[in-house]
């Protein structure tokens, strides 16, 4: 299968400062010299964050691991977790496809993300919530068919259900994942045969879906801000647990500087804190705030239209962009309430990146006068 980057590319990518800090302490982990090892999980969080990988993210990555540009986009592009193509803005469903999965009504199950979501793979529902594809073992056979949505596997599905966990998904909720048939795990569904005296009592669910109910996780997008991002390899005084002692080559004494950077913030402990009502919890991200469309101009003012490039994230045709919706001037963009950000995203290709570029801030910034480290370089002509 063909796989290379999207047509269509955002102007830039930044890791949240939540994600930006686990991924320099993923970083930690691996002798100095071969941070590229971290390649993987810094990819895969920043398509958990942007829920795809774009070329600005992969070139992102590479930066920070010291890696060509194309040793990344080779990783990314060879793994097929990996999605090279923006995605439902709630969730994108992986249908399994494989011979058990085929057998016990993978078919049906595609049926229906055809009629609810598209009628191709890889192609965004019509309100840009939903996208689905299939792909091959999944590795949960005996629960087949089955579906990967988010991190989390919906297992003993029928078509039935699967039409309704979208409805749910669509409404802001999160399905618990799991078997969707009543199964605990994989017994068999009329009752244990043997082993009778496992007690299946102690949670509700089993052990994987009891713990993807308790971060609320499952399919959200993740900035770092609401499930803690533990780092729990680098100890209280910020240097890599067992480590140095057992290193003590000039490079190893270097490394507790990243280390240490990385005790200032997020180092914090796994979830101490319960996830309260999760299933609310995990629907707060997909809530939607009710947009409202922003005062908007016919044309730029006498004195022209400011250079909106000068905003981090926004590049020559995003600037288009907003300057066809009516927005010419920083004062403007400075001027925005989270109903009309919500207006302006909706209406935009790459969605989340007013907030996550910080764009009102440096807007406000513009707007008086003042520059911004970004806005400098644009002046210099070392960006656009
Ligand atoms: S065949 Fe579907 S999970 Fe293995």
């Amino acid at each position: 299968m063909l796989r290379r980057l999207y047509h269509e590319q955002p102007e830039s990518f930044a890791f949240t400062a939540a994600n930006q800090a686990w991924a320099e302490a993923q970083m930690t982990k691996y002798p100095e010299g071969r941070q590229a090892s971290a390649v993987i999980p810094l990819l895969w969080r920043a398509q958990e964050q942007e829920g795809w990988l774009s070329k600005p993210a992969i070139e992102a990555v590479a930066d920070l691991l010291g890696m060509a540009y194309i040793r990344v986009l080779e990783v990314a592009s060879f793994y097929f977790m990996f999605q090279l193509q923006p995605v439902g803005s709630v969730a994108h469903l992986q249908i399994c496809g494989t011979t058990s999965c085929m057998i016990c009504g993978a078919e049906d199950l595609i049926s229906v993300c055809k009629e609810k979501i598209a009628e191709r793979p890889h192609e965004l529902s019509a309100d840009g919530k939903f996208s689905w594809e299939e792909v091959e073992c999944l590795g949960a056979c005996a629960n087949a068919p089955m579906a990967q949505i988010g991190k989390d596997y919906y297992e003993d599905l029928t078509a039935a259900r699967l039409g309704e966990m979208i409805d749910e998904m669509a409404r802001g909720e999160v399905p618990v994942p799991g078997p969707q048939n009543g199964r605990y795990a994989a017994e068999p569904l009329n009752g244990l045969t043997s082993l009778g005296e496992f007690d299946s009592g102690k949670t509700k669910y089993n052990a994987s879906a009891q713990l993807a109910t308790d971060l609320g996780d499952s399919i959200k997008r993740i900035d770092g801000t609401e499930v803690p991002l533990t780092t729990p390899w680098i100890g209280k005084d910020g240097k890599v647990a067992g480590r140095d002692a057992a290193d003590p080559t000039p490079a190893a004494a270097e490394r507790p500087k990243s280390a240490a950077q990385q005790a200032k913030k997020p180092a914090k402990k796994a979830p101490a804190k319960k996830a309260a009502p999760k299933a609310e919890k995990a629907a707060e991200g997909a809530a939607e705030v009710k947009e409202k469309a922003p005062r908007r101009m016919k044309a730029a003012r006498k004195a022209g239209a400011d250079d909106l490039k000068q905003l981090k994230g926004v590049g020559p045709k995003l600037e288009q962009t907003l300057n066809e919706l009516g927005f010419y001037h920083f004062d403007q963009i400075a001027k925005w309430t989270e109903a009309e950000v919500a207006w302006v995203d909706s209406r935009l290709k790459f969605k989340g990146r007013i907030t996550r570029d910080g764009w009102i801030e440096q807007a406000k910034i513009l707007a008086e006068g003042g520059e911004t480290e970004f806005s400098k370089k644009v002046s210099k002509g070392d960006v656009y």
